[in-house]
């Protein structure tokens, strides 16, 4: 494992030589994010030694090597999603090459079905905690110790002091923003209603089908994350419960230029 990503790191430093300060995955239907940035260099994931290939709609599949907010980031436009049936380690295996490629910070979106009944379409919630439901652990296995310890400490894997900051840009901004607890399920399939029920009186105020996996893997690895769901859909109703992949693509979409400026925000102050 650690070759193959010393082998992929070798070859986007042959592209790209500088040293991004924070990467950027960029969830469903996020797909302007890019045109607030400076664009110095992008890479298909099909020309990249070892990386998986994406396949939903709504992801385009590359990185992309710019100036955001005056700092150095990669962004990942599309990521790599367990229910596609990549492994859990291909599904972490982009993150993994961020942090050898100097990657401190790492700011991670997603699209999520609202729990809570305080949140709308749209709303945008900070994740401030998460809870894995029935989602293979990507460090099972040996331990790689040059990646992180065995048993990592997972009482902040959403860094604090980027939760205040975001909240600061965003409260300045006039965006009204919610925090809750994320739960991360496998999918593919949206929730029943039992489900959604389920996952309220188990805590969680958003449910999505990444993110998880991804955060676990860079807090092993020492990564400040900060990470925000778009909220596309809501779980928790009375009417009937019909989520299509289109409505979600469609509200994470018009939520972007909120979540955008967030992230240029805070990766300015990084
Ligand atoms: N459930 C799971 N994942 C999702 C949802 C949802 O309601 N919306 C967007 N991703």
């Amino acid at each position: 494992m650690i070759d193959k990503i010393k082998e992929t790191v070798a070859f986007i430093q042959n592209i790209y030589p500088q040293q991004p300060v924070a990467a950027i995955i960029l969830g469903s239907g996020l797909t302007s994010f890019t045109s607030g940035m400076v664009i110095e260099k992008e890479i298909p994931y099909k020309d990249i030694p070892h990386f998986p290939l994406s396949t939903v709609k709504g992801h385009s599949g590359k990185l992309i090597f710019g100036i955001l907010g005056g700092k150095k980031v990669v962004v990942m436009a599309g990521r790599f999603h367990f229910y596609e049936g990549y492994s859990a380690q291909d599904v972490v295996f982009p993150i993994r090459v961020m942090k050898f490629l100097g990657v401190e910070t790492i700011l991670i979106s997603n699209a999520a079905g609202g729990i809570n009944t305080g949140f709308k379409v749209g709303d945008l919630m900070i994740i401030k905690d998460h809870i894995s439901l029935f989602i293979v652990n990507p460090l099972i296995g040996k331990n790689t110790d040059a990646f992180g310890p065995r048993f990592p400490d997972m009482s902040e894997p959403y860094k604090k002091d980027l939760i205040a900051k975001a909240k600061l840009i965003a409260a300045t901004a006039g965006i009204d923003i919610k925090e809750g607890v994320y739960c991360g399920v496998s999918g593919p399939t949206f929730e029943t209603k039992a489900e959604y029920k389920f996952l309220q009186i188990a805590g969680g105020d958003a449910v999505g089908m990444s993110t998880v996996q991804e955060v676990i893997v860079a807090v092993h690895m020492g990564m400040a994350v900060f990470a925000i769901s778009v909220i596309t859909d809501l779980g928790i109703r009375e009417e009937d419960n019909i989520i299509t992949h289109e409505e979600v693509l469609q509200a994470a979409q018009e939520a972007e230029p909120k979540l955008t400026h967030i992230f240029t925000q805070l990766v300015a102050s990084l």
